[in-house]
């Protein structure tokens, strides 16, 4: 079976009524990074940062997978498919897509502040002041925040590493490490880019750019690749 390796950003999840982060209306129009989305933040008014999260938790519990999500999943049929997103939504697991890598951790669930690797379930949909983990340390979400390394980069090159088919959807590709993910796809892996600025963000680098919404675009590549694979 080939490999397809799908790179997902908040772009596939935008129809599912999730704010994306860049440009108008985006996430960080209206909050400043450094204040909610940085160790330093939590540091100073860790607070603030919960309910910024505690905030986008219901929001993501409230959404449904829309048709791109739903796409990828009847790709496993005639593929082998990883997922690698930079979404702390659960949207792709819960459309039923088996193979999900999140680059930047899954909002669902929450962490110790002073061992990352602990993580634990929620609880309804916040995360209180005054729960901890169980090293005693009070409990974050499980988010990898600006600064931060980004502990699942080994298993995502290797993933990329070994696509045959390589589809990005929805990320402006800006924020490095995991913009540099492309780079790691062979030289001759099909690389298919649906965004609704693709061919302005794909800046010539040997991507087949889809200017589309997520919900168009995506099943439109999956019917496709589904139609043109026959073992
Ligand atoms: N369908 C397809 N693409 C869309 C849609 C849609 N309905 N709506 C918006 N887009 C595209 C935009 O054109 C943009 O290129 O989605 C992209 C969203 O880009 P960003 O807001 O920058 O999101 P993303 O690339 O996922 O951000 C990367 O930055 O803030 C951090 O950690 C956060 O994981 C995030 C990372």
């Amino acid at each position: 079976m080939k490999h397809v390796v799908v790179f997902t950003g908040a772009g596939i999840s935008a129809e599912s009524g999730l704010k994306t982060f860049r440009g108008e209306d985006g996430l960080w129009e209206g909050y400043r990074i450094e204040d909610v989305a940085t160790p330093a933040a939590w540091v100073k008014d860790p607070e603030m940062v919960q309910h910024f999260y505690n905030i986008r938790r219901k929001s993501v519990l409230e959404a449904h997978p829309n048709a791109a999500h739903r796409a990828l999943v009847a790709l496993e049929k005639k593929y082998r498919v990883s997922i690698i997103t930079q979404n702390i939504d659960d949207l792709h697991e819960r459309a039923g897509s088996n193979t999900v890598l999140h680059l930047h951790g899954l909002i669902t669930r929450s962490q110790s502040s002073v061992n990352p690797k602990l993580t634990y379930p929620i609880n309804g949909s916040e995360i209180s002041m005054g729960e901890r983990c169980e090293l005693g340390s009070q409990l974050r979400p499980h988010v990898v925040w600006f600064g931060e390394p980004v502990p699942a980069m080994g298993e995502a090159i290797g993933m990329c590493r070994t696509a045959d088919i390589f589809i990005i959807i929805g990320t402006s590709l800006q924020v490095y490490p995991a913009a540099g993910l492309l780079d790691e796809a062979p030289e001759n892996a099909v690389k298919y880019f649906v965004d609704r600025q693709a061919s302005a963000l794909s800046r010539d680098r040997g991507l087949i750019c889809i200017d589309e919404k997520a919900t168009v675009g995506v099943p439109w590549i999956v019917e496709q690749l589904t139609d043109s694979q026959m073992d």
